[in-house]
């Protein structure tokens, strides 16, 4: 994947095992319109087959992460274009295709479908001044990619349902009080250098138990606890199977030498 050339997107591999997708429509503020989205899929289905990069970052510019769905592609959809492409369906794919970690590194705009997007990452960084929110309902409209359900989820009903009825937009900082963001940076810069050293870090580990680890922690968002802890169960016994599991003797020492290294 970082060999092709995009015309959306820029994608490289910062440091070791990580790959940086970056959205690339400044024109639009990176505007979510299909032939974005179509880069952005492949993009990612690429990156989840490549067995030399263990995870992925994706951010945007500083001015913005994305914002939003794109209004002009919008505007004249009838309801049997949108129900009959199933519009939207195919922003999914990050969801349900890539079984390495995402983390979304937030700056400037993310909203509607941007917010969206970041949401679908697997964690999400911000830095202080972004600005997130849905504001479909000020287009008559209502969260279209998951975000009643994502925002809900990550910061209660009371909070959810003020946001995505009033349109209000929130910053970074609030992002992260809230427990949506999982760290808040004071620049953008030092966003998507943090959600790098995470990405590098993570992929330092086994990229089986990781992903084993990101599909557990997915299971919590639909199953109800004792369904959880069973499934949890299952895949830890089945990861007794793996290679990397059998850490020998031997290398005890040298695996916790790059543990201290990593803290
Ligand atoms: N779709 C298409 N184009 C967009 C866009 C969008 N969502 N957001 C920004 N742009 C374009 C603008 O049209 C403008 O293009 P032109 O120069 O050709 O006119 C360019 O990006 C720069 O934007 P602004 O001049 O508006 O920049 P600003 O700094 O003054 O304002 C902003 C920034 C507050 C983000 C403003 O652009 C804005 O409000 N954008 C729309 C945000 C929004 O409502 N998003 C939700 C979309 S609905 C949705 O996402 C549905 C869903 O759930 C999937």
């Amino acid at each position: 994947a970082t060999s092709h050339t995009y015309e959306h997107l820029k994608v490289s591999t910062p440091k070791p095992g990580v790959a940086l997708i970056t959205l690339h429509r400044p024109r639009a503020l990176n505007a979510l319109f299909t032939p974005l989205l179509v880069e952005l899929n492949s993009a990612l289905h690429k990156l989840n087959t490549d067995a030399s990069i263990g995870a992925i970052v994706l951010t945007g510019s500083e001015k913005a992460f994305a914002a939003g769905a794109d209004i002009k592609e919008m505007k004249d959809k009838s309801f049997s274009d949108a129900y009959g492409t199933d519009f939207i369906e195919m922003w999914s794919d990050m969801t349900t295709a890539v079984k390495k970690p995402v983390i979304s590194a937030v700056n400037g705009y993310a909203l509607g479908g941007g917010c969206e997007l970041a949401m679908m990452a697997d964690i999400m960084y911000v830095s202080a001044g972004a600005t997130l929110g849905q504001p479909e309902i000020k287009l008559g409209t209502i969260p279209g990619a998951g975000g009643s359900q994502r925002l809900t989820r990550a910061v209660g009903k009371a909070k959810a349902m003020e946001l995505i009825l009033t349109g209000d937009s929130f910053s970074g900082k609030e992002a992260a009080d809230w427990g949506l963001a999982a760290k808040v940076f004071d620049t953008p810069e030092q966003c998507v250098e943090g959600a790098l050293s995470t990405a590098e870090k993570i992929a330092s580990m086994s990229q089986i138990a990781v992903k084993a680890a990101k599909e557990v922690v997915n299971k919590s968002q639909d199953l109800g606890i004792r369904e959880g802890v069973d499934f949890e169960r299952r895949v830890f016994h089945s990861l007794f199977g793996s290679k990397d599991q059998k850490i020998e003797e031997s290398r005890y020492e040298e695996v916790q030498r790059i543990q201290v290294k990593l803290l």
